[in-house]
């Protein structure tokens, strides 16, 4: 059967990565993170006390960032440190999307996941998979929900976790993250033409996932 390239985009919690993971490992692939790859980049310039564009876009060149998958976890590496569960706190998460909009930073992580994704047979996940990094991918996927929805499933992640964290102000985070997300000049985040959209506000992980498999049994 032939190895698709599949690209699923979206805002910020709509639950891409979970679903981008399991159809994955349903179809034997590689799954890789995209937007943790920014965080990474993220959370190193975080370790600088002025970061300023030019040193996040040579954080960004150095391009050691890896990605590496098991036992249904991914992690993440930079400069060699395991920074997994560290790209993931809401400090991270709030400067990232600043990070994402410098081009310089965008350019380097393109050139990284274009080389990724060349031997085909992946599920990438992001915000410009489809319209930019793999715009000739055989399965473009929208996946979307409500805000109140989104940010409800952030908060049940982080509470879990141990976060003590307020629902409306976590709400006003992500619409402020997808502002950015949105806004940028550069590679924004936008559903692509030929994108289909998968609406999760009232839809299981499962139901999505079976939607998705079920487009590549068509496209394969
Ligand atoms: O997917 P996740 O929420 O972890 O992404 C974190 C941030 O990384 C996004 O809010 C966005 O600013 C940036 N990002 C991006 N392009 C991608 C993936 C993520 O700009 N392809």
């Amino acid at each position: 059967m032939k190895k698709l390239v599949i690209a699923i985009d979206g805002p910020a919690g709509a639950g891409k990565s979970t679903v981008a993971r399991i159809v994955a490992q349903c179809l034997g692939y590689v799954y890789i993170d995209t937007g943790a790859m920014y965080r990474a980049v993220a959370w190193q310039a975080l370790q600088s006390a002025k970061p300023t564009a030019e040193t996040i876009a040579e954080i960004a060149a150095a391009g050691n960032i890896e990605l590496t998958y098991a036992d249904g976890k991914t992690s993440v590496r930079i400069a060699g440190k395991d920074v997994s569960e560290a790209i993931r706190t809401p400090r991270v998460s709030n400067m990232v999307s600043e990070v994402a909009q410098i081009p310089a930073v965008r350019q380097h992580l393109l050139a990284l996941q274009r080389r990724m994704a060349e031997s085909g047979g992946v599920v990438m996940d992001g915000r410009d998979i489809g319209s930019h990094v793999l715009p000739n991918a055989d399965l473009k996927i929208f996946l979307t929900a409500s805000i109140d929805e989104r940010a409800r499933r952030r908060w049940l992640e982080l509470t879990a976790k141990g976060y003590q964290i307020d629902l409306g102000q976590l709400k006003t985070d992500i619409a402020c993250r997808d502002k950015k997300d949105c806004e940028r000049k550069t590679a924004p985040l936008i559903q692509a033409e030929d994108a289909v959209l998968i609406d999760t506000t009232q839809l299981s992980i499962n139901g999505a996932v079976e939607a998705i498999l079920k487009l590549c049994e068509q496209r394969s």
